[in-house]
C-alpha cells in the first residue's frame, strides 16, 4: 500500500535492477530459442537459420544501442543510459556467436573458403569490418576500461561504433540477392540515427565557433575552453 504523500521514483535504483535483470534475460531469449529449436530438431536448415537469427540480433542490437543517447535526448529519461552498455555487449555476443558459427559449422575452418571469402566476397569484408571495429569497443567496455583510458579518450575510440554500424548495414544489403526491403529498413533506421548524431554534431560546433568568436571579439581568442574537445 501507498501512503499519501509519499513519492514513487517510477525508475529508482531497484526498479532499475530489476528492469535490468529483465532486460538480461530478454536478450538472452534470441539464443535461448535458437539452442532450443536445435535441440528439439526444429530447425530445417540449421546452420542457415543459426547464422541468420545471430546475425539479425547483432545487428538489431546494434541500432538500438545507438538509439539509446537520441531516445534519452527526447524523452528526458537520462537513466537509459544505465542499458546502453548490457545492449552493446549482447551485440557484440551475437556478433560473437554470428562469426563462429559461419567459422565452424558454416566453413568448417577451411583455411581457404575463408580466405576466399574474405578477399572475394565484398558482404563479408563488411561484415568481418564490423567486427573487428566492435572488437576494441567491447574490450573497452568496463568501467575499469574507461577510467584507464579516460572519459575524453574512451569517447573518441567508441565513435567507431558509426563505421562499424555503416559496415554492418551494408554486410546485409550486399547478402541479399532477391528482396532488399528488410536491409533498406534497417538501413534507413541507421541513416535517421546518424542523421541525428550529425545535426547534433553540427549545432554543437556552431556553438564553438560562436563562442570562439565572441571570445577573440572581447580579446579572449587564445584561452582554452576547458573540457571542449578539439
Ligand atoms: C564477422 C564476420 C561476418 C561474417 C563472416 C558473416 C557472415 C554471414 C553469412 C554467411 C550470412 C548468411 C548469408 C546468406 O544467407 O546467404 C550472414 C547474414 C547476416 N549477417 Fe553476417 N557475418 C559477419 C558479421 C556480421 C555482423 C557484425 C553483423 C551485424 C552487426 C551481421 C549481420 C548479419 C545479418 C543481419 C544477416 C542476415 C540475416 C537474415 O538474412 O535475416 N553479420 N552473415
Amino acid at each position: 500500500m501507498v501512503l499519501p504523500g509519499t513519492r514513487i521514483d517510477l525508475f529508482g535504483e531497484n526498479r532499475l535492477r530489476t528492469l535490468k535483470t529483465f532486460l538480461f534475460i530478454a536478450l538472452c531469449m534470441p539464443a535461448a530459442t535458437l539452442v532450443f529449436d536445435l535441440v528439439s530438431g526444429a530447425l530445417i536448415e540449421p546452420v542457415e537459420e543459426l547464422t541468420k537469427t545471430t546475425g539479425i540480433w547483432a545487428l538489431r542490437l546494434l541500432l538500438v544501442t545507438l538509439a539509446i543517447t537520441p531516445i534519452r535526448k527526447l524523452t528526458g529519461w537520462h537513466k537509459l543510459i544505465r542499458f546502453r552498455r548490457m545492449l552493446g555487449v549482447f551485440s557484440f555476443t551475437y556478433m560473437t556467436l554470428h562469426f563462429s558459427i559461419y567459422l565452424f559449422l558454416d566453413r568448417l575452418l577451411s583455411g581457404e573458403e575463408i580466405f576466399t571469402d574474405l578477399t572475394e566476397r565484398p558482404y563479408i569484408i563488411a561484415g568481418f569490418t564490423c567486427f573487428m571495429l566492435c572488437v576494441p569497443l567491447a574490450l573497452t567496455s568496463t568501467d575499469r576500461m574507461m577510467r584507464r583510458l579516460g572519459g575524453r579518450h574512451w569517447q573518441r575510440l567508441h565513435r567507431l561504433v558509426y563505421p562499424a554500424a555503416i559496415a554492418a548495414a551494408l554486410h546485409f544489403i550486399w547478402l541479399v540477392k532477391a528482396d532488399i526491403t528488410e536491409p533498406i529498413i534497417y538501413a534507413s533506421i541507421l541513416a535517421l540515427l546518424l542523421g541525428w548524431r550529425l545535426r547534433v554534431f553540427m549545432i554543437k560546433s556552431d556553438r564553438r565557433s560562436g563562442t570562439k568568436r565572441s571570445n577573440n571579439g572581447s580579446g579572449q581568442g587564445s584561452t582554452p575552453v576547458m573540457g571542449q574537445s578539439s
